[in-house]
């Protein structure tokens, strides 16, 4: 297993349409699967997207940890999991603003308006197809990587840009607005 480079904004191959993955349970798949998730578990990230490693392919990983979670008793936590060739289907009008970052944007933050509910489909790391309900993170981090695969990046879908800034900064700020709140 590998520690892949990840791409950055900036780099085209975040902004082109990945390719569907012809056989899912091919041996250079598995170990690019592998290796994309042993890069995002050092990066210490919530999910990587193939073209991320600058590879332009239709697959993602991603896990959704409780302590990542938003608190919601209707989220959905996911340990690590492997979506091959997906499809997303966004269930219902209810859209939340929800902080992410992203591996290729690295340092910085944002609030970003997600389908709260959605039902995604795919292939799994063992050639299994898969269809399956996510809420909350779960559906959040489903739809940032799922975005990745069409050349959509975070600010993209951003529309109060006065929610964008850096991790530390805006920490800092919760920080000290907790602390006056007490
Ligand atoms: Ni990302």
């Amino acid at each position: 297993m590998a520690i892949l480079k990840i791409a950055r904004m900036g780099h085209p191959v975040l902004l082109g349409r990945a390719e569907p993955v012809a056989d899912p349970t091919a041996p250079e798949i598995r170990r690019l699967v592998a290796d994309m998730v042993e890069t995002m578990i050092d990066a210490n990230g919530a999910g990587l997207a193939a073209p991320q490693v600058h590879v332009p392919l239709r697959l993602f990983v991603f896990r959704a940890s409780p302590d990542r979670g938003t608190n919601d008793p209707e989220d959905t936590p996911m340990a690590t999991t492997v979506v091959i060739n997906p499809t997303v289907e966004l269930l219902g009008e209810d859209a939340r603003l929800r902080w992410e970052g992203c591996l290729s944007i690295p340092g910085l933050r944002a609030a970003v308006p997600r389908a709260w509910r959605v039902r995604y489909t795919g292939v799994d790391g063992e050639g299994q197809a898969f269809s399956r309900e996510a809420t909350g993170f779960h559906a959040g981090v489903v739809q940032h990587e799922y975005d990745h695969l069409d050349g959509i990046l975070y600010p993209m879908r951003m529309r109060d840009f006065s929610l964008f800034g850096f991790s530390e900064e805006l920490a800092r700020a919760a920080q000290a607005e907790a602390e006056a709140r007490q």
